[in-house]
């Protein structure tokens, strides 16, 4: 199931502009080992946002090969960057991709288990909040790793959380594929209804990409 129409996508993905020839060569790179990454219409949103709000320290739950890290790090010159990521694969590459850029050195990269990480940061590192944050992983924890960011976040911190609508099949009731992927959708749209009765928080729900929320705490 699409949530766009891919002739409206292929419209709108022909007037992406990758930030640089770094980031360019890293996505043919992601997208030619099919290793998850934003979307170009993901990165275009989350370009906007980050011009905006010009946070100064970004959290990001999901490094896979680090692309989105590298573009948090380029897209803002000063902001350092703590990223987490539990796969064996991905966490030799993403460090290789780190250490090869210069923006490299203001990522932090957490390698274990999200929820664990965050635990350790919340017990170690609550004087060092966070005004960004980027959730990509896991999609049956979003309220796990989101209740852990709220905690490392100062007031008015602003929260993406990437792939909500999956594919389409959390609005599709007919979905009879694997139990993993139904498990996940529960949970997806567990996690919606708790940001949207939170009366604390501004959330916007949008269709781009594979659907993103956008949360922000109060002040
Ligand atoms: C969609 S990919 C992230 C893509 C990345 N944000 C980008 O755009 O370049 C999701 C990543 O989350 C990681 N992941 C999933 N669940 C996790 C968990 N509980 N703890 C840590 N990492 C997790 C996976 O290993 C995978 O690399």
């Amino acid at each position: 199931m699409n949530i766009t129409n891919d002739k409206v996508t292929d419209f709108l993905n022909s007037y992406y502009k990758p930030l640089d020839k770094d980031l360019a060569e890293l996505r043919a790179e992601n997208e030619a080992n099919n290793v998850p990454l934003i979307l170009r219409e993901t990165e275009s949103i989350l370009s906007i946002l980050l011009k905006q709000l010009q946070p100064e320290h970004i959290l990001e739950i999901g490094t896979a090969y680090g692309y989105s890290a590298l573009f948090f790090a380029k897209a803002l010159p000063n902001a350092r960057i703590t990223t987490i990521d539990r796969g064996p694969v991905m966490i030799p590459v993403a460090t290789r991709n780190f250490e090869s850029y210069p923006e490299g050195e203001r990522i932090e990269f957490l390698k274990g288990d999200a929820v664990e990480m965050l635990d350790k940061l919340i017990e170690e590192r609550k004087d060092d909040p966070y005004d960004f944050v980027f959730i990509d992983a896991g999609k049956s924890h979003y309220k796990e790793f989101f209740d852990r960011a709220e905690q490392l976040c100062r007031p008015g911190a602003f929260v993406v959380c990437d792939n909500i609508l999956m594919r389409g099949w959390i609005v599709d009731r007919s979905y009879e594929g694997g139990k993993r992927h139904r498990t996940n959708i529960k949970y997806m749209k567990q996690f919606l209804d708790y940001i949207n009765e939170r009366e604390d928080l501004t959330v916007s729900m949008l269709s781009s990409g594979d659907g993103l929320a956008l949360i922000k705490f109060n002040e």
